[in-house]
């Protein structure tokens, strides 16, 4: 059984994810950096910098939300970056950011399903996502189709939640993530489910070697992880 936002609910994973990340979007930003303590933008600026030696020009940001990889992943000077989401509340957020930026020439932000991308294959230098993954309603078809659209010898950069092993990181990760989190993300964005949802599809996900062995499987190679911060999130990087 797939875990789901909303578990009374009969729609699938799918629906339910962009229902609550268009429930949340007007808070997600927010959320996102003072739960974290704006560990994430680090995070991301970490994963944007394993692609500098490639320089790509044309890059894919999928699930960009409200577009802050898409955003970190200027730093590198591409031509074009095309985020593409299902959520329509985050991308509307992320167009309001892009514009105000005045970067809404360079960054193209696009309803678009990762599963059945809208792009020919092998378009992209680079495919980036992060903090996506773990919503997919198909993992694998999701991976499988980041791989499709890559260029060959293009990589693909993914940041996601993993789980820390050891004591004492595990217990204080677990007591935040179950305990502390929830609450404030129910009080802040009003959404009942979104930060319960958080630690139980963080808990369900497959990390690690696990999702190394799916990137292998989707025919990535020269696959790498590389943990974060003792363990709470992760890089990986796989190579068309
Ligand atoms: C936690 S947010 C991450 C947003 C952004 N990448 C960031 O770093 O802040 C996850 C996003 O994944 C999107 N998403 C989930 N499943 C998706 C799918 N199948 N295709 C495209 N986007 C998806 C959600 O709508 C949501 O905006």
């Amino acid at each position: 059984m797939a875990v789901v936002p909303y578990k009374e609910k009969e729609s699938g994973k799918k629906e339910q994810v962009a229902e609550m990340f268009n429930n949340i979007s007007h808070r997600y930003d927010f959320l996102n950096h003072f739960l974290s303590l704006g560990i994430d933008i680090l995070w991301r600026k970490k994963a944007v910098k394993l692609l500098q030696a490639d320089q790509p020009k044309q890059i894919l940001d999928v699930a960009t939300g409200t577009g802050d990889f898409a955003l970190e992943a200027l730093s590198l000077n591409p031509d074009r970056i095309v985020g593409v989401d299902i959520s329509a509340g985050m991308l509307e957020m992320g167009k309001v950011k892009m514009k105000k930026k005045g970067v809404d020439h360079i960054i193209d932000m696009q309803m678009g399903d990762s599963e059945k991308l809208l792009f020919d294959d092998n378009t992209f230098d680079a495919t980036i996502v992060a903090f996506g993954v773990r919503n997919f309603e198909n993992l694998k078809k999701g991976l499988s189709d980041m791989h499709r659209v890559v260029k060959p010898g293009g990589k693909t950069v993914i940041i996601e939640f993993s789980r820390p092993r050891r004591f004492p990181m595990k217990q204080l990760y677990n007591f935040y993530f179950k305990s502390i989190l929830p609450i404030i993300g129910k009080l802040i964005s009003k959404d009942q489910s979104a930060y319960t949802y958080l630690p139980e599809s963080v808990d369900a996900f497959p990390d690690g070697q696990d999702f190394l062995d799916i990137l292998s499987e989707v025919g990535y190679k020269k696959i790498e992880c590389r943990p974060l911060t003792f363990g709470i999130s992760s890089i990986y990087i796989g190579q068309k």
